[in-house]
């Protein structure tokens, strides 16, 4: 299933709740929030409370990005703020398996996000505990870098191993999405595509929500 999830990094926050419900009727599947710690990442976004606000203003699948250091000791608030999936990188501080099963304990989706330095190999022993894999296309950090082209290897050796075993796994490419990266992405195994700058800066957001979703199409 291909899913479309907007990064709001992108989008002019004096008007989130707006830029928000733009997406929304712009036929987007999922809403993207990048929340970014200062130390994680070298780049300070928005937290909780701010994904709280913009919550009631679209029915729409809150797929929250965590780059923090310590994602274990945050669940709780991402999870009273309205998330649906929580990613968290797997270069956190916090133990893996604990992130996962605090997540799945308020019936919550996973996902664990790979730095384009680490291998697939590193997710292979929680791709049976996990509901997503993000990979990411570019260092987290920014919005507007360049697609890393050689990271596809990654993303399809973390679907043939999800296939290995009989997992129906999201896999999820984030960083420099655009309307040809996509495709080659989509080629290499991923299902769900996060846009920021593509999607945010088109003049048009519905037409580029919908060409990214039909040049992901496969066959
Ligand atoms: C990067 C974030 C991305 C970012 C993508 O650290 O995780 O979600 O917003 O932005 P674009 O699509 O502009 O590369
Ligand atoms: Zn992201």
């Amino acid at each position: 299933m291909i899913k479309i999830s907007p990064s709001v990094l992108a989008s002019d926050f004096s008007k989130l709740g707006a830029e928000a419900v733009r997406m929304q009727q712009g036929g987007a599947d999922w809403l993207h929030l990048d929340v970014m710690d200062g130390h994680f990442v070298p780049n300070i976004s928005f937290g909780a409370p701010i994904i709280k606000a913009i919550r009631p203003l679209v029915d729409m699948i809150f797929d929250v990005h965590l780059m923090i250091s310590e994602p274990l000791k945050y669940i709780d608030d991402f999870v009273s703020a309205g998330a649906d999936i929580i990613t968290f990188h797997y270069e956190s501080d916090s133990d893996v398996s604990e992130v996962i099963d605090k997540i799945h304990s308020f019936g919550k989706k996973a996902g664990i996000s790979l730095k384009p330095g680490t291998p697939a190999s590193a997710v292979f022993p929680y791709l049976d505990k996990v509901e997503m894999v993000l990979v990411m296309t570019v260092e987290p950090g920014f919005g507007g870098q360049s697609f890393m082209y050689d990271m596809m290897d990654k993303v399809s050796g973390v679907r043939n191993e999800a296939d290995r075993l009989g997992l129906s796994l999201d896999i999820q490419v984030d960083g420099g999405i655009n309307k040809e990266t996509v495709a080659v992405a989509a080629k290499a195994g991923a299902n769900v595509f996060v846009a920021g700058s593509a999607v945010f800066k088109a003049e048009n957001a519905a037409e580029m929500i919908e060409a990214l979703r039909q040049n992901a199409k496969t066959e």
